[in-house]
């Protein structure tokens, strides 16, 4: 288990690249890793409709290195790898609607490309430590709760079975190359930084918008249980991740606070000193890759490496409003 010192001082001038790094957790990461002294490279494609937003890295902009760059480039790849000691792999196509509506972009950043930036790795940073961020939607729809590791594996749409397969890969690279490759199953996570103008990232980034703009959000259904990560929780989760020896060649689940999607509303209602919300249906084409209630297991990841979520619900939604409070501009 990686004690404080070791975490502190792991990162300091070590090659440090982050794919994604442009997007919600990626930079959030990005800006952990800066005050821990990394040698960090950022590599993003900008992805449209995603999480990417410069603005995200503003305060460090002049400490880290950006590369416009798609993991979908074999070459772009093994040009920005060599080097490289940690690969924080979170370079994606997030939208579940999205992955539906447009499935082979979805298969090829989500799969394909996966099995591209680990070729590169096997040739030009073979002992880099990869940690990829996998997501508890290759569950599906829980048939039980907690939800733990052992969980058959029925995704519910197509991005689910797009990550599956990624996250697949990071480990048969583990196994066979002997890549040092672990993988953590986010589960909804939420606070500064994420895409608010909409609810392509997460429904928690549409509430967040109309609760800012004085507007009431809608819930659909209400009832769900779900377990919410603040980011920082996430981050401390990949640093960890990183530094863990044990872990490696494994999966782990990310939990965080658990709540009903009703009482959310009310906490952030609660959280914003006012505003309100609206219950409706689900809509049907939502429904059918919905998955219900879910909430993690993560007693495996807590035991492997000392890690525990620290912020809860109120807290992160608390934090989240005062950051978009001051950047709303940058984020709409
Ligand atoms: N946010 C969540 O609740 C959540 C839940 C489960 C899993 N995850 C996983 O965490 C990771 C980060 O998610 P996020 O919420 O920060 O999303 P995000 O959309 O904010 O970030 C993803 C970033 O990847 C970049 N990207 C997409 N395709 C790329 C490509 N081909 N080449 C280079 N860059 C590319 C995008 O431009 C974006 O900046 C993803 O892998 C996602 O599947 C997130």
């Amino acid at each position: 288990m990686p004690d404080r010192l070791d975490r502190d001082s792991a990162f300091a001038g070590a090659r440090v690249v982050i794919t994604g790094g442009l997007g919600f957790i990626g930079s959030s990461l990005a800006l952990r890793l800066v005050e821990l002294g990394a040698d960090l490279l950022l590599v993003d494609s900008l992805l449209p409709d995603s999480g990417a937003n410069p603005f995200n890295i503003a305060p460090v902009r002049d400490r880290v290195a950006v590369e416009t760059a798609d993991i979908r480039d074999a070459r772009a790849m093994r040009g920005l790898l060599g080097g490289c000691r940690y690969l924080f792999n979170l370079a994606a196509q997030t939208s579940h609607m999205g992955s539906m509506a447009d499935p082979e972009t979805d298969l090829a950043i989500n799969c394909h490309a996966q099995l591209t930036l680990l070729e590169a790795c096997r040739e030009v940073c073979p002992d880099a430590h990869v940690i990829y961020a996998g997501t508890r939607q290759i569950y599906g729809r829980p048939l039980y709760l907690p939800v733990d590791e052992k969980h058959p594996l029925r995704p519910v749409d197509v991005n689910g079975v797009n990550k599956m397969a990624g996250e697949a890969y990071h480990l048969l690279f583990h196994d066979v190359y002997g890549i040092h490759a672990v993988a953590l199953r986010l589960t909804n996570t939420y606070g500064p930084r994420m895409r608010i103008r909409d609810a392509r990232q997460s429904f928690i980034g549409a509430w967040l918008r109309a609760a800012l703009e004085g507007r009431p959000f809608e819930v659909w259904g209400g009832a769900q249980l779900r377990d919410l990560t603040y980011v920082d929780d996430a981050v401390e989760a990949f640093l960890l991740a990183a530094l863990c020896p044990a872990a490696e060649g494994a999966a782990f689940n990310i939990g965080g606070d658990r709540l009903r999607l009703g009482a959310l509303a009310d906490a952030l209602v609660a959280a914003n000193g006012g505003g309100g919300f609206e219950m409706r249906e689900f809509p049907a084409d939502r429904r059918r890759i919905d998955i219900g209630d879910y909430y993690a297991d993560d007693r495996r990841f807590r035991d492997a490496t000392g890690w525990r979520p620290k912020v809860a619900a109120a807290e992160g939604l608390r934090r989240s409003l005062d950051y978009f409070r001051a950047h709303l501009a940058e984020y709409l």
